[in-house]
């Protein structure tokens, strides 16, 4: 089966909103998450389309579905976790009660704050999880990229030309992930917060899928102004 999971499980600190967690901000004529939900939901592919969501706002948002007449037998809501990857997991001990254990099963896991996701990378994931087993939607970095472990000096100029940013979907075997995940040790697991990275260091290969620059996560209250600008640019695909 195919499953999506829209991660919605995040306080926002970055974006320092009193009120609310920047996934409910609206953008256009609905909030961020709805826009988000509304790419998978419309993929008939998806056998369930999972949304885990901060357990202080799960009223909260059970009245936003009601409220924008979201109706979708596939969707189903979860809490989130403590964090990112807790999230995913909460989602994947839904799905295996609900549709149980399957060796071929596989979840496109995405942000809900990246809500300028296309049709186009969302079947690209799926298409790749199913051939690859796992895979990372990225774009080439466009500027040069310094490390600096110290935060003060450069230490090296990695090559352009082989570095990619990272963004989502990120898609998986439902029961490689949670296997690989369940085998860390909580400091592991601390240190791990991409879902991708558990994969690579344990030795496989992650398949790259080409994202879009405008597929951006809304992180600060600069990325909110982008993507109002985007969105009344009308990019879609
Ligand atoms: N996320 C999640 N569960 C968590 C933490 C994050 O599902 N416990 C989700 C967020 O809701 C978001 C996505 O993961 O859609 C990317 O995370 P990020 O942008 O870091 O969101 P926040 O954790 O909300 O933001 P911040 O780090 O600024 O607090």
């Amino acid at each position: 089966m195919i499953f999506g999971a829209v991660l919605a499980g995040g306080v926002g600190s970055r974006m320092k909103l009193a009120d609310m967690p920047k996934q409910f901000l609206p953008l256009g004529s609905k909030p961020i998450i709805l826009q988000t939900l509304d790419k998978f939901l419309a993929n008939d592919r998806f056998d369930a389309v999972y949304v885990a969501i901060n357990g202080d706002w799960l009223l909260y948002f059970e009245d936003l579905l009601q409220k924008y007449g979201v109706q979708d037998d596939r969707l189903r809501v979860v809490s989130g976790g403590n964090d990112r990857n807790e999230s995913i997991m909460n989602v994947i001990a839904d799905l295996n009660k609900t549709f149980g254990d399957n060796e071929d099963d596989v979840i496109i896991t995405h942000d809900a704050v990246r809500p300028f996701v296309t049709a186009r990378i969302i079947n690209e994931n799926i298409d790749g999880v199913l051939q690859y087993g796992m895979c990372d939607t990225v774009i080439p970095a466009t500027d040069t990229i310094v490390c600096s472990p110290d935060g003060e000096y450069i230490s090296s100029v990695p090559l352009r030309s082989e570095l990619y940013q990272g963004q989502t979907p990120q898609s998986f075997n439902v029961r490689q992930l949670r296997d690989l995940y369940q085998s860390l040790t909580a400091e592991q697991k601390a240190q791990l917060t991409d879902a991708c990275k558990i994969f690579t260091l344990a030795g496989k290969r992650v398949r790259l899928i080409e994202g879009e620059v405008y597929n951006i996560k809304i992180t600060t209250v600069s990325d909110y102004k982008i993507a109002q600008a985007i969105l009344g640019g009308k990019i879609s695909d």
